[in-house]
């Protein structure tokens, strides 16, 4: 089958890859020409484990292209993603949607064939609706059906993710729709993942509803170490005793400095803002919004207590392990390293950091932090190093080596990487999150 996907990006290139990894014939369309000129020259716009390899193999398949002529990528297509960014509209929050619209129009102006246009892109409830009034308005001779199918990728494991779903949700409003899209993933059919089908509007918003789900939990599990912190208790202990409840499960329960990245921060918001378009409160996640937005810096707050307070903070050197919003991602998007660096510089802190991928993305973003080379350079001559991206690097520093380079051992884990009692048995002085 010939498959566009309009959008080179994140998610619109691993789906890509993917899907001609599947044995469908890809084009990727981006109006970026030296993006694409990139591509094709095997260099990927985005660090993805796996990624260049997967278009590497593809391309040389004769399975994958890249072009910057949406006309020429739709020709003969059978599906056309849309997989443009909807990023948080300035002032407001609700989802810029001028990206998608623009593609849509573009379709309706260059479509020479009956196809499915699938929105990929997170888009709010009911875009999927103006997409077809879009291109119905170009009164095209032949059968177009617009599906809604949104992804549920994590950066660092987005290839994996895409061909081990837990699930694919559809929505399609008629059986063309349907039964392209069951063409598109009759691979992964056969591998019985559970493919859903549903009305346009609720795949709209079983995206964010699952987003919206996870951001929750999270911000659950932050403010109960909050409180395990309080009364003397151990977050990893109360984690892993109500997510062995498989009502609750496991996963998404790991306290830390608060969720960042490409999607809970920015999906959240524009769910806040369909619910106030349709008077329709969700309070709960007005209220998850709004905690992870402080927790950031008062994780910032935590190490300057580590420092000793704010009194004897001014002058001192915190070297931050780790920058991009989870590890394995070059990402800084909403990354809470951002907001800890400026409470540290607010307080008067110096403030040197070093992450694996993500220093050159950071560095624009996090004005006077000082970029070293390695973990143990940013160590040397610290007054406190905060631990607040757990790559595997950082897993197992050594800890005899880090307290000598460092002008004082304090350790501040914020995301719970090390065992207290071995930490402190080296004579760290080390606070973690919820474990008292
Ligand atoms: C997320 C969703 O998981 C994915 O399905 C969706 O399509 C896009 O958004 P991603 O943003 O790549 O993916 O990252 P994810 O692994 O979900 O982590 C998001 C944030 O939550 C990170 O900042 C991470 O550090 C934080 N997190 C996650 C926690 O603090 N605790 C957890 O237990 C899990």
């Amino acid at each position: 089958m010939k498959i566009a996907m309009v959008g080179s990006g994140y998610v619109g290139l691993v789906s890509g890859a993917c899907l001609a990894d599947f044995g469908h014939d890809v084009v990727c369309i981006d109006k970026d020409p030296g993006k694409i000129e990139r591509l094709n020259a095997g260099i990927m716009p985005i660090y993805e484990p796996g990624l260049a390899e997967l278009v590497a193999s593809n391309v040389k398949a004769g399975r994958l292209s890249f072009t910057t002529s949406l006309a020429a990528g739709i020709d003969g297509a059978q599906a056309i993603f849309i997989a443009v960014g909807t990023p948080s509209r300035r002032g407001d929050g609700h989802a810029d949607l001028s990206y998608v619209y623009a593609v849509a129009q573009e379709i309706g102006e260059n479509l020479k064939n009956p196809a499915v246009v699938v929105t990929k892109s997170t888009v709010p409830v009911g875009t999927g609706d103006e997409v077809e009034r879009i291109i119905g308005a170009a009164n095209l001779p032949h059968q177009i059906a617009v599906v809604s199918n949104p992804e549920f990728l994590r950066e660092g494991a987005a290839i994996g993710d895409f061909k081990r779903p837990d699930r694919i949700v559809i929505g399609a409003e008629d059986e063309f729709g349907r039964h392209v899209m069951q063409e598109v993933y009759r691979p992964l059919f056969l591998n019985q993942a559970p493919l859903l089908f549903t009305s346009r509007r609720s795949s709209e918003l079983i995206k964010y509803a699952a987003n919206a789900f996870l951001a929750t939990k999270i911000t659950f599990i932050n403010e109960i170490a909050d409180l395990c912190e309080k009364v003397g208790g151990d977050v990893q202990d109360v984690a892993r005793g109500i997510g062995l409840d498989n009502r609750i499960g496991s996963k998404f329960l790991h306290a830390g400095p608060g969720y960042g990245g490409s999607c809970f921060p920015k999906d959240t918001l524009a769910l806040l803002k369909t619910a106030e378009d349709y008077d329709s409160p969700v309070r709960i996640v007005e209220a998850v919004a709004k905690v992870n937005e402080t927790r950031k810096r008062a994780m910032g707050r935590k190490v300057v207590e580590a420092l000793g307070g704010a009194d004897q903070a001014r002058g001192k050197r915190v070297a931050l392990l780790g920058l991009t919003f989870k590890p394995n991602t070059d990402d800084m998007r909403d990354a809470p390293a951002i907001a800890i660096a400026r409470t540290l510089q607010d307080a008067g802190v110096d403030v040197v950091a070093y992450d694996p991928e993500g220093m050159e993305m950071a560095a624009p973003l996090m004005p006077g932090v000082q970029m070293a080379q390695s973990a143990y350079e940013a160590i040397t001559g610290a007054d406190a190093i905060a631990l607040v991206t757990e790559w595997d690097a950082f897993r197992a520093l050594d800890l005899d080596r880090v307290k000598a380079l460092a002008r004082a051992p304090v350790l501040v884990d914020l995301r719970n990487v090390y065992r207290p009692d071995e930490v402190r048995a080296k004579g760290f002085a080390y606070t973690s999150v919820g474990r008292s």
